[in-house]
């Protein structure tokens, strides 16, 4: 069985619903606080847990959020390269409007504690066979795709959140690119879907690039195939985590059908179901319930 490998973050999520995002001098009343399991890795680890899929997480948590481990293992993730640190853990403190739009301020904590020595010794158990995924809110970046890379891993990156920095990457090694709007317009300096992939494919022509553009639907562009995937009309109540929900969906449906299309599809209709409910890791839904609900 292909296994992926995910390096992703591990975060407490602090969840603030308010009327509207706080303005520049503000101070606003929230009118509910909780607390979630979030992380982009680990949101997406659990995503492709629940749609099946053979999946490692790579990762640090600190000694105080064992929680967060507990719960990925409950979910089906493999944890034995998540080490628990004497340390904070990475947070996330997350607005949530009346629309279900978010606005995320991140602390890296615990997720920025890889060492070179940690990327080596992980990857070892690794092979031509499996898939990196990596997001960026973790550290070393760079150091694990090549590393992965040199040992044969398909290489996935989410460079969510986008920084300068991610320019420098070696994005030339990477096999399967995700990308919202935002991040594209970083990377490729275009907005019409068809123009980022030109200008991406002219820099990396082996890689293949899954748009994702929220309620406007998602693109897949590769040298062999094009097409897009509308999105559901559903109500949305928080946002957060549909991003992560999609790339693991996206992710474990290709592992098991090496069908693209098939894998968008079956991304959007779970990231449709993740945003009509509160929280990121506890919104994302299993495979069962994917398949009970129809797409709308
Ligand atoms: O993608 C959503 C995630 O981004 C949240 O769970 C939060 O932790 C931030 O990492």
């Amino acid at each position: 069985m292909k296994r992926v490998l995910n390096f992703g973050s591990i975060n407490v999520d602090h969840v603030y619903t308010v009327e509207h995002f706080v303005r520049p001098g503000e101070t606003l009343s929230c009118q509910e606080y909780r607390r979630f399991a979030g992380g982009k890795g680990l949101n997406q680890s659990i995503a492709l847990a629940q749609a099946g899929a053979c999946v490692y997480h790579a990762g640090k948590v600190g000694a105080a959020d064992t929680w967060l481990k507990t719960l990925m293992e409950d979910k089906g993730v493999d944890t034995q390269f998540v080490e628990t640190i004497n340390g904070p853990s990475g947070h996330a403190i997350i607005q949530v409007n009346t629309a279900g739009e978010n606005s995320i301020v991140i602390v890296g904590g615990a997720n920025h504690l890889m060492s070179g020595s940690d990327v080596q010794r992980i990857v070892a158990n690794f092979g031509a066979d499996d898939y990196l995924l990596i997001q960026n809110e973790v550290n070393a970046v760079p150091q694990i795709i090549r590393s992965a890379k040199v040992k044969g891993l398909t290489i996935v990156f989410n460079p969510a959140p986008m920084s300068s920095q991610v320019l420098n990457y070696p994005l030339g090694l990477v096999d399967i690119l995700v990308v919202n709007e935002t991040e594209a317009r970083s990377l490729a300096g275009e907005i019409e879907p068809k123009a980022i992939y030109e200008s991406l494919s002219h820099r990396y022509p082996n890689m293949a690039v899954v748009l994702t553009m929220g309620h406007k639907g998602a693109a897949y562009f590769s040298s062999q195939a094009q097409f897009c995937q509308p999105a559901e009309k559903v109500h949305v109540v928080d946002s957060t985590g549909a991003g992560d929900t999609f790339i693991g969906f996206f992710l474990a449906e290709l592992i098991k059908t090496n069908d693209p299309k098939a894998a968008l599809a079956c991304a959007s209709h779970a990231a449709a179901i993740c945003v009509t409910r509160h929280g990121a890791a506890e919104s994302i839904p299993s495979r069962r319930e994917l398949e009970a609900q129809q797409p709308i």
